[in-house]
């Protein structure tokens, strides 16, 4: 499938911080300003491992943006490098047009690329758009996870 010729592709670059920033925190509300500020320094310095687009109007507008990572392990794909969907995200009101699939076409044609067989993601239980969303790129359910924690109890040092 073609991208529509109304939505352009392209790398993430330096200038688009103030604009990809509001949509990260968009997306991850709960992550605090200094932390998305030092993720997407760490993006822009490794554009190899962990690439990021975002998707521009014919007027210049930001739409959304598409961050991926290569992990060397997913489920479904076992132990090998694959691309990683790690943060993929329209503005509501260029939602079901198409955007979010331009995203997604141009990181798989990287991962291609660099020779990876697979491309992996998540979501978390109970996000039902992403789920459906994920189905309709033909992203196949591999797995659920339930996640533990304890707290420990720290014994005095002496
Ligand atoms: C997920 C998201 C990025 C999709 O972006 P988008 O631009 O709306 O996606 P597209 O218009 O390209 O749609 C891609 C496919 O998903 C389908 N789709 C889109 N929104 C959908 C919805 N709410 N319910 C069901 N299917 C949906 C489309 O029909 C399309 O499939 P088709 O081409 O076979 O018709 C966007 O909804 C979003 O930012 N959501 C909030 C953040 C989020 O949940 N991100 C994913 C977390 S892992």
């Amino acid at each position: 499938m073609k991208t529509k010729p109304n939505i352009k592709i392209r790398p993430v670059k330096k200038t688009d911080i103030i604009k990809w920033l509001a949509m990260r925190r968009a997306l991850w509300p709960d992550c605090p300003p200094k932390k998305h500020r030092e993720e997407m320094a760490e993006i822009l310095a490794d554009r190899r491992n962990e690439p990021a687009w975002v998707a521009e109007s014919l007027s210049g507008e930001l739409m959304g943006f598409l961050e991926v990572s290569v992990r060397n392990y997913a489920d479904g794909a076992g132990r090998q490098n694959v691309g990683y969907l790690e943060g993929w995200f329209v503005r509501p009101k260029y939602r079901k047009q198409g955007v979010g699939r331009a995203l997604i076409k141009t990181a798989e044609e990287w991962a291609v690329d660099r020779g990876f067989t697979h491309m992996g993601s998540d979501t978390w239980v109970g996000n039902t758009r992403s789920y459906k969303v994920h189905q309709a790129m033909r992203y196949k359910e591999v797995g659920r996870d339930v996640h533990f924690v304890k707290k420990l109890k720290i014994k005095n040092k002496r």
